[in-house]
């Protein structure tokens, strides 16, 4: 077993052998940073002041950048400990951490936005539950099983007093775990415990002349929110939305990014089709990979953030097309969606993949 100390908050915490860093910290109730927990956000990242550590499973950091690698950076989901070790914590002075606590609540209100998506409205038995907009919640199941959903809502303070609800939007999958109870068991009334909030899919505080959403299915979730709180806060700064699904019918939220579209003139607003069903109303818009319709309208990516968040595939393609047009990595900040079984197969899944269905 080993020891690790965080600085700057001095906070210690023991490792045991083949577990990651975030594990054996969550394990412990320390705060650690982190996403999607298999190693493709580089949300955890810290850099190793003492010590020495490994990659589990083969892991390359491919969410770390030459420089970082150099300055002795470390992502704490995908490493073990060969010593004890020291590490300096990044300081997000913007958002101080929230303490993920475990939630009671009851089902308000199940509807549906699409054939495949459902609403799910949640009062929680206490009004002590805060969030970001980007982060997200786990519904805890039979089994230990657990399911990671976004937050769908703006988190809402009425004279300092938190809201005590929340809502949830949810594409059922075929004989997904959480699904199957969606669609035959929940109703007004149902239990449901949860533990949050979760993720670090935050706006940054400091905006780039332009900032890129690109959303795939309902990657849109958390996207919204960003979005919402940039639009509160922008000036002159260029906004553009790209979201990507199959067809008309799964843009669930068109009438409302279409008035925002209205309302700002530096908000642009592109949805884009895969499979456009042009038999009943012509599509005129969009059409293709999401991520190709980015770099044809947005050719130059410099001074630009890229806020992403939908499937793997989706998220790969931004971090491999998205620099040779200029784009940091710094400034691409990203939310992975994953089902189960649909992981990559090189990266053993652990306990804090965010997965749904
Ligand atoms: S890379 Fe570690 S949490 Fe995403």
């Amino acid at each position: 077993m080993f020891y690790v100390k965080t600085r700057p908050n001095e906070q210690e915490f023991s490792i045991n052998e083949n577990e990651s860093i975030l594990e054996a910290a969550i394990r412990q109730k320390v705060m650690l940073p982190y996403g999607c927990g298999n190693g493709q956000c580089g949300s955890c990242k810290v850099f190793v002041t003492q010590g020495e550590f490994e990659y589990l499973h083969d892991y390359k950091p491919e969410a770390l950048s030459e420089q970082d690698c150099k300055d002795g950076a470390m992502l704490c989901c995908m490493a073990k400990a060969r010593s004890d070790l020291e590490l300096l914590i990044p300081e997000n002075n913007d958002y101080p951490e929230i303490e993920p606590q475990r939630y009671q609540s009851k089902v308000i209100t199940v509807d549906t936005l699409t054939d495949n998506v459902y609403k799910l409205v949640l009062e929680i038995n206490s009004n002590q539950f805060d969030y970001y907009p980007g982060q997200y919640i786990e519904l805890l199941l039979q089994g230990d099983q657990k399911r990671a959903y976004s937050l769908a809502c703006l988190p809402e303070r009425d004279n300092e007093k938190l809201s005590q609800k929340i809502e949830l939007h949810i594409r059922v999958h075929e004989k997904g775990l959480f699904s199957e109870l969606l669609r035959h068991e929940i109703s007004t009334g149902y239990p449901l415990m949860f533990e949050g909030p979760r993720g670090h899919f935050l706006l940054n505080q400091t905006l780039s002349s332009k900032v890129i959403f690109v959303a795939g299915g309902t990657g849109i979730v958390p996207v919204k929110l960003l979005l919402e709180d940039c639009l509160s806060q922008v000036q002159d700064e260029e906004i553009y939305l790209f979201w990507g699904v199959k067809n008309q019918y799964e843009l669930f939220h068109d009438d409302f990014f279409s008035q925002l579209s209205q309302e700002y003139i530096n908000f642009h607003y592109i949805p884009v089709l895969t499979e456009p069903d042009q038999s009943s109303a012509p599509w005129h818009g969009a059409s293709g990979i999401v991520t190709n319709s980015v770099v044809e309208k947005v050719s130059d990516l410099s001074r630009s953030q890229v806020y992403a968040a939908g499937p793997q595939v989706m998220i790969q393609s931004c971090q491999t097309i998205f620099p040779a047009f200029g784009l940091s990595e710094d400034n691409l900040y990203t939310d992975i969606f994953l089902q189960p079984g649909k992981t990559s197969g090189k990266k053993k899944r652990n306990i804090f993949q965010k997965i749904f269905s």
